[in-house]
């Protein structure tokens, strides 16, 4: 979910629906905003897309200097006009919105309606603004601090009331909230997209953190009430990368900025033949004899790369785990452990509950974010960031890339402190990563036609080995998730040991054969694929014997771990050139958020 609040001189609604836009990302499937009027609180909301809240509001005038607003990703209750936020207690004079789950909600509610209230929603949030009014007793700044002692789980909350109608009360426990010092008003979001319309200088709110927003005023507290003092940011962002740049969607957008954005991950990174990573400088890589990579979804397939680079490269052993598995299994992690924590957004919910643990068996932590100042990035040891830039389209195709860059630059930085052998052919040839990829990208029609291929299909097939299974597993991610097309991947090898049964008469099989220990391997699979009746993409090197495969493409002659980076050009835009064919909505795939802030 997406959350917005403005306490201020102007109109608050151009603000509350210009961020909520920006946020749209966080989740789709409703909205709705509220502001204090002089005749009370108006709360407007709808089902569906903003564009419905929009074209509601058209019936309404909302003119309050005041107000909250939410875009909803439902987890509590289906997506429907009541279920939307914000919720407004019984006499309506409370109102909020809150990103994150009540865990004790059901006690909580049990417990309200024993007491007369009455619930229209079947939400976990309704129950705080219930709560409220029950400890309402003439100041709300005790009300909210009394609620926060009561919900159980994660929140960020913004609160409005007529009964002190000139502030919004935020409070915040493990869901993001930045709050903006703009020309002559405090506004609130979930993210800084939706602030820099109006203010680049923000303050991070940390967990356990509240704060009472004025028109020209601020004041920051703990959960307890103890005031606090905190520091004005000023954030470098450009608002300009936000937006579409003439590209039909933010995916097409993305997957074409990758030249730039490698090249700004690799920015001063490589001096004189060595990997700098300043951030890192004060950590002893020889008390480490093991190391986990712990992420979700393609931050968990670039780890899945990371991972086989590190242990080829240091002779640690590495483990990659997926967040929602290592949160839950007990790992073997303690002072000995190094775990790197991958996140995009920062703020993915079962990444930052791993990250917790970890820390707490004693691991050195270090997070590979891209959202600057995001939770898991303040919250581990040690942080890098990739520079991809705000990444918009759900499907992440940027962040991956990038990411890819700085698992291998960090892979080899370790070995380089560590004393190992480096390759330093991979190390010159990194800096011309960003012209390869720029090259492939003129290929796009190539991939436009493969794409024909799987039209009107139900299935494909991915297969690869080594390091080219953590790329077929992102292509076959990718493809699924903006083209609705079933896929799956494996390793080439196990072909045999299953798979194979599915494939029939003008299935496609795409195969990625980058690897040259095991290339050939993976070519040979292709062909007991093609015996059945399979239509087969190769995605390979040159120099690999290639019979009778309708399409091959060859990619650019660079080390073989590189490679990983440059095949996820060709996979990205296979997915979505099929996606566009069969008329998906690109950047906001069914059912899915760009940030997954729920467990
Ligand atoms: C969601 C997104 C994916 C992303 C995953 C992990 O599922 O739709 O694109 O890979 O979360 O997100 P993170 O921000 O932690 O990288």
């Amino acid at each position: 979910c997406g959350i917005t609040a403005y306490c201020g001189n102007g109109f608050a609604l151009p603000f509350l629906m210009q961020g909520l836009s920006k946020l749209e990302y966080r989740g789709y499937d409703s909205a709705g905003v509220t502001t204090l009027e002089k005749d009370g609180l108006k709360t407007v909301k709808c089902k569906g897309r903003l564009k419905n809240l929009e074209e509601k509001l058209q019936d309404f005038k909302m003119e309050g200097h005041v107000g909250i607003g939410h875009t909803r990703w439902a987890t509590h209750g289906i997506p429907s006009n009541l279920n939307s936020h914000p919720h407004t207690n019984d006499d309506e004079t409370i109102s909020l919105v809150h990103n994150g789950i009540i865990e004790n909600y059901r006690e909580l509610k049990e417990e309200l309606i024993q007491k007369g209230y009455h619930f229209q929603s079947e939400t976990d949030s309704e129950v705080v603004v219930h709560l409220l009014d029950d400890y309402y007793d003439g100041d709300l700044f005790e009300a909210v601090k009394k609620v926060l002692k009561r919900i159980e789980g994660s929140y960020a909350l913004c609160i409005v009331s007529t009964l002190e109608p000139n502030k919004v009360i935020v409070a915040k426990k493990d869901s993001p909230l930045i709050i903006g010092k703009a020309d002559g008003a405090y506004v609130a979001a979930s993210d800084i997209p939706a602030l820099l319309e109006y203010t680049k200088d923000v303050y991070f709110l940390a967990d356990y953190e509240m704060a009472i927003l004025q028109e020209n005023h601020i004041d920051f507290f703990t959960h307890e009430g103890e005031p606090i003092v905190k520091e004005l940011v000023n954030v470098p962002y450009d608002l300009e990368a936000a937006k579409k740049d003439g590209y039909d969607t933010f995916m097409l957008k993305e997957i074409y900025e990758q030249p730039h954005v490698i090249a700004e991950t690799l920015r001063g990174r490589i001096v004189n033949q060595k990997i700098v990573l300043d951030e890192l400088n004060d950590i002893d890589f020889h008390q480490f004899n093991k190391v986990y990579f712990v992420a979700c979804g393609t931050a968990y397939h670039a780890s899945l790369c990371g991972s086989q680079v590190l242990e080829r490269a240091t002779k640690l052993p590495v483990i990659a785990t997926v967040a929602s598995e290592f949160r839950y299994n007990d790992p073997l992690v303690d002072e000995q452990t190094l775990a790197i924590f991958v996140s995009q957004s920062g703020e993915t919910a079962d990444t930052l509950a791993a990250l917790r643990l970890a820390k707490e068996k004693g691991a050195t932590t270090i997070a590979i974010a891209n959202v600057l100042g995001s939770t898991i990035s303040r919250d581990a040891n040690y942080v890098l960031y990739t520079c991809a830039g705000p990444e918009i389209a759900v499907a992440s195709t940027k962040a991956y890339t990038t990411q890819l860059v700085l698992l291998i630059l960090l892979a080899y930085y370790i070995a380089q402190e560590l004393g190992k052998e480096i390759d330093h052919e991979l190390i010159q040839q990194l800096n011309t990563i960003p012209q390869y990829v720029e090259n492939i990208l003129k290929d796009h029609s190539i991939f436009e036609n493969y794409a024909k291929m799987l039209e009107n299909l139900h299935d494909a097939y991915f297969i690869g080995r080594s390091l080219d299974y953590a790329s077929v597993l992102e292509g076959a991610l990718k493809l699924k998730e903006v083209s609705y097309v079933h896929a799956d991947a494996y390793v080439a090898g196990e072909l045999k040991h299953g798979p194979i049964a599915l494939i029939e008469d003008g299935s496609v099989v795409i195969a990625v054969a980058t690897q040259p220990h095991i290339a050939a391997k993976t070519i040979s699979n292709i062909q007991e694929t093609m015996a059945r009746g399979a239509r087969v993409i190769l995605l390979t090197t040159h120099g690999e014997e290639v019979k009778n495969v309708e399409n091959t493409y060859y990619l650019p002659d660079v080390v073989p771990t590189l490679q990983a980076i440059l095949v996820a050009i060709p996979l990205q835009l296979i997915a979505y050139y099929t996606a566009c064919i069969k008329g998906c909505d690109v950047d906001k795939p069914r059912n899915l958020a760009k940030s997954v802030t729920v467990e």
